[in-house]
């Protein structure tokens, strides 16, 4: 029997979405009020969904136990009140989209949970957008 358990969890962070071998008039184009030179925050919700067997010993597909600290260590301190572009690793190649930003969390969390589990985040940016990413 297959189920997928789902865990919500929250960070804020700021960004800035430009290219620097790109002008400002292209800049502005491409990515509008995201492209504030100045930055500004989003309150970042996202799910995770990790789906398998259940065990038959535990009844469980992943101790949530485990996986809610998995998050937080994972992600919610590594990415909370950060400036993404200038704080984190990840994003001095990468340009901090919501897009980007779920490909992170799936591998910050997928290097942490056996092979069979499946793995899939949805990251809300704002309440009416959201990204999905299951690691194709
Ligand atoms: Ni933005």
């Amino acid at each position: 029997m297959r189920v997928t358990v789902k865990r919500k969890a929250h960070f804020n962070a700021a960004h800035r979405l430009y290219r620097k071998d790109w002008d400002d008039a292209k800049n502005e184009e491409v990515f509008g009020l995201c492209n504030n030179p100045y930055f500004h925050g989003h309150n970042y919700n996202f799910w995770v969904e990790v789906t398998g067997e259940v065990d038959t010993d535990t009844g469980y597909v992943v101790d949530m136990k485990v996986l809610k600290h998995l998050i937080e260590k994972e992600v919610c301190k590594y990415l909370d009140h950060k400036n993404l572009n200038e704080q984190v690793e990840e994003f001095k190649t990468l340009i901090p989209t919501a897009e980007h930003i779920a490909y992170v969390i799936y591998n910050r969390l997928r290097r942490h949970l056996k092979n069979k589990l499946d793995l899939k985040i949805t990251l809300f940016e704002t309440e009416r957008n959201c990204v999905s990413y299951s690691g194709e």
